[in-house]
């Protein structure tokens, strides 16, 4: 188990801040480690993929890569899957699930090519097992099997990581559309908020006028403290073959004794108080109760929380969240115009941004490319990254007085 090949997917746009991350993990370089399209690759042993996986802020997944071949057909897949030691991984008293993905595959239907590759791994563990095999288990299988093919060629993985890694087990209150809190470091990262070479953070105040269940600041506040990401769930290596509780409880404990306090203020607030409720009992539960500021009020409304900072957003869009507070109000009474729907939110955010909030630096993700017209703004960054399947633009804003467009 010591000279692996993973593979770790990111959301597009993040790949060279999981890099990094990665190195910092691992310490491999070179050809040790690739930055690839929608992931990174890195050779390494076992007892780093279950550090990966603890620690990562920014990989949705840690796959171990156990086969890559060409294929032509299903009678090939179904010979590359036999050829692997899935019982090196785990036994037929075990459930297993696979998913396949696949770019331009020649293959006529996905779910057949998943057929063909379970067969093979019943058939092999039937071999070996006088006649017992494991079976499949769709909603919550032991193990995971990830299957990707391309034009020509087949790869196979086993996950060590069981939910995806988005999923840090502090979130349990949420609103309608909640940031992916890997895709919440992964702005922090963009901005050089915070280092993912380093683990450092700025020592500049951040503040999210808009923060909902509280994503980013909670995610920025256990980035301050040296709090592991992955402190407060299980992981799916845990039922793997190779898994040691003593390796585990080592680099638990190892992670439990780097938490340190956290020495920069953290703001977030929220027009809804149902939502600043969900982030303070989010934060509670994420350990960072004490090192954040929650409030109610209107982003339009608020005044700076410190002197000067960073702020950091994913605003409301579209018909999942409405903006709420004074915007909303106003085009109510207007409501003759066609703006019925608070749509003079993001001018009247920049004029309150311009207005109070001079020497600020403000980061707003969003899937509308014009939102820079649309504040009269000129942005000097714009960063492309994918909220799921949502091309989206990390902006960033300085707001120095009098910054509007003529
Ligand atoms: C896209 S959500 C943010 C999600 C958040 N990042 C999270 O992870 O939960 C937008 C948030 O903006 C809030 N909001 C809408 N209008 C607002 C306003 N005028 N002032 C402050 N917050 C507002 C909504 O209540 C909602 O929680």
């Amino acid at each position: 188990m010591n000279d692996l090949s993973f593979f770790l997917p990111c959301a597009a746009g993040v790949e060279e801040f999981l890099a990094q991350e990665v190195h910092a993990l691992t310490g491999r370089v070179g050809q040790d480690l690739l930055t690839l399209r929608g992931g990174v690759r890195v050779r390494a042993d076992w007892r780093d993929a279950l550090k990966l996986n603890l620690h990562s802020r920014l990989a949705q997944r840690v796959l171990v890569e156990l086969a890559h071949a060409p294929y032509r057909n299903e009678n090939d897949l179904y010979a590359i899957a036999s050829g692997v030691a899935w019982e090196i991984w785990f036994t037929p008293k075990q459930t297993f699930k696979i998913e396949t993905t696949a770019q331009h595959s020649p293959l006529q239907s996905l779910n057949f090519a998943t057929l063909r590759i379970k067969d093979a791994i019943a058939d092999r563990f039937r071999a070996k097992a006088n006649g017992v095999r494991p079976s499949i288990e769709t909603q919550w299988p032991d193990t995971r099997v990830f299957a990707h093919l391309t034009t020509d060629s087949c790869t196979l993985y086993i996950d060590t990581s069981g939910e995806p890694l988005f999923k840090r087990g502090w979130r349990q209150d949420k609103g309608d559309a909640p940031l992916k809190e890997t895709l919440a470091a992964a702005m922090l990262a963009a901005s050089g908020w915070w280092n993912p070479e380093t683990g450092a953070v700025t020592d500049e105040p951040l503040y999210d006028p808009c923060c909902g269940s509280g994503t980013i600041a909670i995610e920025a506040a256990q980035i301050a403290r040296g709090i592991a990401a992955g402190s407060l769930r299980r992981f799916g290596f845990e039922k793997l073959l190779p898994f040691q509780a003593h390796v585990w409880d080592a680099i638990k404990k190892e992670a439990q004794s780097a938490v340190k306090p956290g020495s920069v203020a953290i703001f977030g607030s929220d027009v809804s108080h149902r939502m600043v409720d969900f982030a303070e009992r989010n934060a509670e539960r994420a350990g960072v109760a004490e090192a954040i500021e929650f409030r109610g009020g209107d982003a339009l409304q608020r005044m700076p929380p410190a002197e000067g900072g960073v702020i950091m957003l994913n605003p409301p869009y579209g018909e999942r969240i409405e903006v709420g507070g004074v915007a909303r109000a106003g085009a109510r009474e207007s409501a003759q115009t066609e703006e019925g729907d608070g749509s003079d939110f993001f001018p009247q955010l920049a004029t309150h941004w311009k207005k109070n909030y001079a020497g600020w630096t403000a980061w707003v993700l969003t899937p509308d490319l014009k939102l820079p017209k649309q504040m009269r703004l000129k942005e000097s960054r714009r960063v492309p990254m994918w909220n799921g399947p949502i091309e989206c633009r990390l902006f960033r804003f300085d707001m120095v007085a009098g910054s509007a467009r003529k």
